[in-house]
């Protein structure tokens, strides 16, 4: 057991100061228990904690650190920014320059509105929709997380064409309502919405490689294509929340990999390199409708802040080095398949998902987990918990949740990984021992 008195006395004074002692809640370890690591640096694959452990980390603050942490340009970068001033609430050179490498790396975006989280990218993007079809209702997947605006904020009922009851306290039933959900990989779920809602529903807001629920892989009859399909024949915008698989899955996000074109794409993470940008983008037509050129208003006092473009910038750019993408998928692989060949070895069932560098491995009798119904009724909740902190012991930092995606980064060395497998190999022989 690795010490963590100082992790301890932080949570504690954390506790009095924090809800939960977190500034977000995953962050408080409740699903897996033990103590949340504090953490004193990050620097490449690792991070250390308060505590002076060092951990291989396959968190990556979530997914943004695809270059690994503190990569030493983005640093320079950033350094040379704040030189010259933290924040101007003008516009800026910089706001220009990354604009144009978002419409050059992903397919569908025209033009660019830049905000400060994934969350208000997906709120701003659904503001959006509404105004340009001029309709209230929208709909989501089960499990699927877009930011905890109000109208996000909200699961399935009993069935699958049910409307929406409020997931969190705080968020009025009556707005809830316009949220109307589907399982994922159900088109004639979303089929049913649309009949029973006719000219009523503005979008489909879907995240097009599902991370939120653990990694979700797509069924093969073209999913996304019928949704593009039902929207078009609706007169509804299809939105991809690529918060999380934009520039993950490939340089330009699930849409390029899957070939499919949404009206809108709402961005985050990996696009500020650590610092807080989000961003929604898409057909100049639908984007024109923004103030100050069109009636949807939104606006941010940070938004576009030099520091955080400059982030983006050096990151983005490097992510169009030739190979990058195959490697980085490459090594997730060998990863997967080590972790899986170990659970096997200790007699452990488990089956995992991965779409290029994120990965989910549940624990499960399952033959796969197709759907977040099967995370909550067929996965053994309890040994990731105890996984998790044994793997915690070993020294690699997993995501404290069994809905979670891992991310690899470019950081990441084939010894980093093999560390990895040999470290979940004596943690799971010590748990089924
Ligand atoms: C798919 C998706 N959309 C939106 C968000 C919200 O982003 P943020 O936490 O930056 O507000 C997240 C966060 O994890 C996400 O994964």
């Amino acid at each position: 057991m690795s010490v963590i008195r100082q992790s301890e006395s932080d949570f504690a004074a954390a506790r009095k100061l924090l809800p939960g002692g977190v500034n977000s809640p995953v962050r408080a370890f409740k699903s897996v228990g033990g103590t949340p690591r504090f953490f004193a640096k990050a620097k490449g694959a690792y991070v250390w904690d308060v505590d002076d452990n060092q951990y291989i980390d396959y968190v990556g603050s979530w997914g943004p650190m695809i270059l690994g942490h503190a990569h030493p340009d983005v640093v320079k970068g950033v350094q040379e920014t704040a030189e010259s001033g933290m924040s101007f609430g003008a516009p800026c050179e910089l706001e220009i320059e990354l604009a144009q490498l978002v419409v050059d790396m992903v397919p569908s975006i025209e033009v660019v509105r830049f905000v400060n989280s994934g969350t208000e990218a997906t709120m701003s993007a659904l503001r959006l929709a509404r105004g340009f079809t001029g309709r209230d209702k929208f709909i989501k997947f089960d499990g699927g997380y877009h930011g905890h605006a109000d109208g996000f904020l909200v699961k399935a009922g009993s069935g699958a064409a049910t409307f929406g009851e409020p997931d969190s306290a705080g968020v009025p039933n009556d707005y809830a309502k316009l949220t109307l959900t589907a399982p994922f990989n159900d088109i004639e779920a979303v089929r049913a919405l649309f009949a029973a809602n006719k000219g009523e529903i503005a979008c489909i807001i879907v995240e097009p490689v599902p991370g939120n629920t653990g990694v979700m892989l797509l069924n093969d009859n073209g999913f996304l294509q019928q949704l593009r399909d039902i929207c078009d024949a609706e007169g509804a915008l299809l939105i991809f929340d690529e918060v999380m698989c934009g520039f993950r899955v490939g340089p330009g996000g699930a849409q390029q990999r899957f070939g499919i074109t949404p009206d809108l794409t709402c961005l985050g993470k990996i696009i500020g390199g650590g610092l807080p940008v989000g961003a929604y983008g898409g057909r100049e037509e639908i984007m024109r409708r923004i103030s100050p050129d069109g009636p949807v208003y939104q606006a941010g006092t940070l938004s576009g802040n030099p520091l955080a473009m400059r982030a983006g910038l050096e990151t983005l750019s490097r992510l169009r080095a030739p190979g990058f993408y195959e490697e980085l998928e490459a090594r997730t692989t060998r990863l997967v398949e080590g972790l899986l060949a170990g659970c096997k070895a200790a007699g452990v069932p488990a089956v995992a998902n991965q779409v290029g560098a994120m990965f989910t491995v549940f624990f499960t009798d399952l033959p796969a987990v197709t759907c977040c119904s099967d995370v909550s009724r067929h996965c053994d909740l309890g040994f990731f918990g105890r996984f998790f902190n044994a793997m915690l012991d070993e020294g690699v930092y997993l995501a404290p949740s069994q809905y979670e995606a891992a991310f690899m980064s470019a950081a990441h060395s084939d010894a980093d990984i093999d560390a990895t497998i040999a470290a979940a190999g004596r943690a799971l022989a010590k748990l089924k021992a």
